[in-house]
């Protein structure tokens, strides 16, 4: 696997794998890799020729007192894991790199990057939208690869390809969840014991969301009070029943809805969601 940590030389090394009947994957990431990630690394090697992934903590996704400094980072283990699942290239740059001085582009969407995780973190979606477009034309890849766990984020990178007509193919991989249902996150390991088995209550709110739509229950405002009541107390950020589309709340449950939500510990915000059809099936963004 070559490991790159300079633009031109990524392109160039891409140049070089690129060939008309090749399939190139690209599966971006922040690192601290978990099975969630090499999940999207082996969809990437199954459906692709070429995969290269990237590590890149993104500062520009970060708000001034979140946990930037502090996000989990261990480069020599996350290379090991994409080594051996056959990553052809890694690419991983100094913030510098991304952004050097008198960097002034940002890529920005009207409504969308208000709503959900947007209402806490204003910034976030410019920031992860300004830098996958830059992955996307560092890499020109064919298939790109993401998560279901960040919904919202997929969601928006998916309007932004078919808005600036971006031919990038965006796949959205299932949530790989612990045993007790905690989907993996890389934040999962600044949990406290105690929040960590709390945790699993984020989960089963979802559960519970999800029977009651398959009970029937297609008022939206209903599904939300039913997760609210099985999540209790804590830190709620936000638990929404949206249109997964929009990422506004329809007025009933008609084709599919996002059961989604986002609660604060006081080791790390914890997001989760279920996209489902209208009899519960479970379906992605
Ligand atoms: O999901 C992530 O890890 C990040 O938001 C992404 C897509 C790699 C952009 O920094």
């Amino acid at each position: 696997m070559l490991i790159v940590d300079k633009i031109p030389q990524a392109i160039q090394e891409m140049n070089a794998l690129r060939h008309p009947r090749r399939i190139v994957g690209l599966v971006p990431t922040m690192g601290a890799l978990h099975e969630g990630h090499l999940s999207l690394v082996r969809a990437a090697r199954l459906n692709c020729d070429v995969v290269a992934a990237s590590v890149f903590v993104n500062p520009a996704q970060f708000g001034a007192a979140e946990d930037f400094d502090h996000y989990p980072r261990n480069l020599e283990a996350d290379a090991a894991l994409l080594e051996k699942e056959g990553v052809a290239l890694l690419f991983t740059a100094d913030p510098g790199e991304m952004y050097p001085e008198g960097y002034a582009t940002f890529v920005g969407q009207e409504e969308m990057a208000s709503r959900l995780c947007g209402g806490s973190r204003p910034k976030h979606f410019r920031g992860v939208l300004t830098v996958v477009l830059k992955l996307f034309n560092i890499f020109r890849p064919n298939v790109a690869y993401f998560g279901q766990k960040d919904a919202q984020q997929v969601v928006m990178i998916k309007r932004m390809v078919s808005d600036l007509n971006l031919a990038v193919d965006v796949r959205t991989m299932p949530i790989i969840r612990e045993p007790d249902g905690l989907a993996m996150s890389s934040r999962n390991v600044y949990l406290s014991s105690q929040d960590r088995r709390d945790a699993a209550r984020l989960y089963r709110a979802l559960c519970a969301g999800r029977e009651a739509l398959a009970a029937g229950e297609k008022d939206p405002g209903r599904l939300v009070e039913t997760m609210r009541q099985v999540l209790g107390g804590g830190e709620i950020d936000y638990v929404e029943a949206v249109d997964p589309r929009t990422l506004l709340t329809p007025e009933r449950v008609r084709d599919r809805i996002l059961l989604t939500l986002a609660v604060r510990y006081p080791g790390a915000r914890l997001i989760d969601n279920m996209c489902l059809n209208s009899d519960g099936t479970e379906t992605l963004c």
